[in-house]
């Protein structure tokens, strides 16, 4: 069988070394971080989410301020509030809770956030440095699977990638992260053709699709590392990924399961970027 890729396991040391990080920052340089959590709306799995980030950021010792504005919410009264966050020395990091209702054009909200407060990464400033090797803030759960794959022991060099997904927030900056630690990467999408053929190259497969269990063993190359970012509830209510594990288990070398491997992750990642715009903000 192969080796259970322990999501909750990683991402626990990582908050375990953030909670130390950010006792020494309060006690020996003065400094506290804060996180500002706009939900606009309520989508119960957005509130689901966002209560566990604000549960996150207390146990590693971060405030966090909540924004719950209703879903009528205008354009411009939420593009003011995060202007007003920008301008809050206190506030060093701003979260808005995607995705906003239809009436919201969310390009817009995510350039009104003040780049050093970005601490998700969606921002074009952050996106661009991330393109060209420049330091800035990194998209939460692509930073996360890279975190994964190097503290499971999974070297990344050399090896051939296949993302299966090419959204702004995943699938493009895994790509970019790969390509940065000396993969070689491939983009597969719901336009390529031959998928399978694709897939079954990957020595390390990133499936963030959407659809559930859509990964069957006829993708997966024999021994290959297999990476699933989904999350859906199947018929049973039951959990499951983008990768159907059962089927493709036997036949890997190493796989995530959903839950517990890169959703536990994206939140360790999270607290990791409020630390460091805490950080930067206070210099
Ligand atoms: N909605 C789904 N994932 C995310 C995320 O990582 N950040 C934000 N802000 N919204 C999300």
């Amino acid at each position: 069988m192969p080796q259970i890729i322990d999501g909750k396991m990683v991402s626990a040391m990582i908050k375990d070394e953030l909670k130390a990080q950010v006792t020494a920052l309060k006690n020996e340089q003065g400094i506290s971080i804060c996180l500002a959590v706009i939900q606009v709306g309520n989508d119960p799995a957005s509130t689901v989410y966002v209560g566990n980030k604000k549960k996150a950021c207390a146990y590693i010792g971060i405030d966090s301020l909540s924004y719950e504005l209703p879903e009528e919410t205008t354009q411009a009264e939420l593009v003011s509030l995060i202007r007003e966050l920008n301008q809050k020395e206190e506030v060093t990091g701003i979260l808005v809770q995607l995705p906003l209702p239809d009436h919201i054009e969310e390009d817009e909200i995510i350039r009104a956030i003040d780049p050093q407060k970005d601490v998700d990464g969606f921002h074009p400033q952050s996106v661009g440095a991330l393109c060209i090797g420049q330091p800035g803030f990194i998209s939460c759960t692509p930073a996360g699977i890279i975190q994964l794959l190097k503290r499971s022991g999974i070297t990344i060099a050399g090896k051939e990638c296949v993302i299966v997904g090419r959204s702004n927030i995943v699938g493009k900056p895994m790509a970019l992260l790969l390509l940065r630690e000396n993969a070689t990467v491939t983009v597969a999408h719901s336009k390529t053709v031959n998928l399978q053929e694709i897939t079954r190259r990957a020595d390390i497969l990133v499936v963030a699709v959407g659809r559930p269990r859509m990964i069957t063993r006829e993708y997966v190359k024999e021994g290959a590392v297999v990476i699933d970012v989904g999350i859906h509830r199947n018929e049973a209510g039951k959990l499951c990924g983008d990768v159907d594990y059962e089927d493709v288990a036997p036949v890997c070398s190493a796989i995530t399961p959903v839950p517990g491997g890169v959703g536990p992750m994206t939140i360790a990642m999270l607290l990791y970027n409020c630390v460091e715009a805490g950080k930067a903000g206070r210099r």
